[in-house]
């Protein structure tokens, strides 16, 4: 099903649609320098309101999951920020696996550089952008690694290359120019792995497994013309109501 977005777009002439993505290309470049000139206006028709939306974050958060299925190419990648216990701060992106009422799970190795900053100082934040419904959703708060099970249950959903890579690659670490092939080697002999396989019984690794972001606040922003986005926020709160969350419209 469109989004009111696409519907929306799908009325305007095409030239504007051209001319969109001309713009957000505009670049200046030169040896010392790269200035950016494009000015992309965002056409969200969402209209966000603390006062019609869902309750839990998580209600709003599926609805527009939902809706850039087939339209946003892998809404599931979501920037990872964590930092340094001496709040140095670092971003990659990762996969977002399951979203529930405890939180948002991404799998990883937990000897990596975002693995040893969140033993470090357990606390992140993730941000997804969904560029085609001019939508980007912020998420904070503390972080937990996920039961020995759950990472067991999807580790074994794992395509083969994927469970080998998780045994051979040292995330974060520097390696030598071949290593990786030679660990990847290793490990087939480890598990007798045989070219052609398409499976092997392969255990999860001590070193791998998933990681919970819970939330404390999630934002929610809808971009508009003139940079006077929607955004709202949720943030979980003790107050003497039935809801946990306390919504905010925030300025853009
Ligand atoms: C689209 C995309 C998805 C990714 N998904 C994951 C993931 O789910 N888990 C992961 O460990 N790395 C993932 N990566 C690689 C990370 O961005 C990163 O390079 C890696 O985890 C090492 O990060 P670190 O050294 O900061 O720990 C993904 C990268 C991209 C571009």
């Amino acid at each position: 099903m469109l989004s009111p977005y696409h519907r929306y777009k799908s009325t305007l002439p095409f030239l504007i649609t051209r001319h969109r993505f001309r713009m957000d290309i505009a670049i200046q470049s030169s040896p010392e320098k790269i200035n950016v000139l494009a000015h992309q206006q965002y056409h969200s028709l969402d209209h966000l309101s603390p006062s019609n939306l869902p309750t839990n974050p998580l209600d709003l958060f599926r609805q527009w999951f939902t809706s850039v299925q087939g339209i946003v190419h892998e809404p599931e990648a979501m920037a990872l920020s964590t930092a340094s216990a001496d709040g140095i701060p670092s971003t990659r992106i990762v996969l977002l696996k399951q979203a529930d009422n405890h939180g948002f799970v991404f799998f990883t190795n937990y000897n990596s550089r975002k693995s040893r900053e969140m033993q470090a100082n357990p606390h992140a934040s993730l941000a997804f952008y969904w560029r085609e419904d001019h939508r980007q959703v912020r998420v904070v708060g503390p972080v937990e690694k996920v039961s020995r099970e759950e990472s067991e249950a999807y580790f074994q959903t794992r395509p083969l290359g994927s469970k080998i890579g998780a045994w051979a690659s040292n995330q974060s670490a520097a390696i030598a120019e071949g290593e990786l092939d030679h660990q990847i080697n290793q490990i087939k002999k480890k598990f007798g792995v045989k070219e052609g396989d398409v499976d092997a019984d392969i255990p999860l690794p001590d070193h791998w497994g998933g990681w919970r972001v819970i939330p404390n606040e999630v934002e929610f922003w809808a971009g508009k013309p003139s940079r006077l986005h929607d955004r709202v926020c949720y943030r979980r709160w003790d107050g003497p109501t039935n809801s946990e969350w306390r919504i905010e419209r925030l300025a853009p």
